[in-house]
């Protein structure tokens, strides 16, 4: 099966100011509402273009995909089935702490089409352990759909088959993505104010 992958959007280094109401702790906007609506719906449409109407395991990893993963899959039409797999590594705000599985899928995946969805792409070590895991299982064929790809910081040789956003080099918050569990609820990506980041 090919894939379909339009071209991600590059978000520049520029910053917006922070929208109103942002917290004080936000340096700035990188990613709005409408271009993270208009662009998850051209990312459902790339991936409903390649399923079609087959079977299909959704997987996503806690907990930062919990926002995207709503929104992408109510894009897709087919019969897909939702599951989820905890994986934790940045244990404390933006400093990266042993990898851990924290909890399992529920779904049989032996022989079946799984899409893993994350939040971002980093270094990749969250990406290749849970591909490792779920392997595990004998699927027939395993993919990934991440939000954002920081391509700064990669220290594993792994890619996503669909990616919303290649971004700089930002810790980001929002639309999910926390610092030390904070500002997941913020509809939009925005970045801290480096008084926050351990230098
Ligand atoms: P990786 O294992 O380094 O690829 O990191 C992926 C995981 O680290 C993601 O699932 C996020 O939970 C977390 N992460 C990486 N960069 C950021 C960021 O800028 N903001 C928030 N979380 C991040
Ligand atoms: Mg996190």
């Amino acid at each position: 099966m090919t894939t379909t992958q339009t071209e991600s959007p590059r978000v520049s280094l520029d910053l917006s100011p922070p929208p109103p109401n942002a917290p004080e702790s936000l340096k700035g906007l990188l990613i709005s509402e409408s271009s993270l609506s208009d662009r998850i719906q051209q990312l459902g449409q790339d991936i409903q273009q390649d399923y079609q109407n087959e079977d299909l395991v959704v997987v996503g990893v806690l907990s930062g995909t919990i926002i995207f993963l709503a929104d992408l899959v109510r894009q897709l039409s087919g019969p897909i089935e939702v599951d989820f797999i905890g994986a934790s590594s940045y244990r404390d705000g933006t400093t990266s702490g042993d990898f851990e599985i924290t909890r399992s899928t529920k779904t049989d995946l032996k022989g079946r089409r799984v899409l893993i969805v994350d939040d971002i792409l980093d270094a990749g070590h969250t990406l290749t352990r849970v591909h490792e895991q779920l392997a595990q299982q004998e699927p027939k064929e395993i993919r990934s759909c991440v939000l954002l790809e920081k391509t700064a910081r990669r220290q594993v040789q792994i890619e996503a088959d669909y990616v919303g956003f290649k971004i700089p080099d930002y810790f980001v918050v929002g639309y999910g993505l926390d610092f030390a569990e904070r500002y997941r609820n913020l509809p939009y990506v925005g970045v801290l104010d480096d008084s926050l980041l351990a230098p």
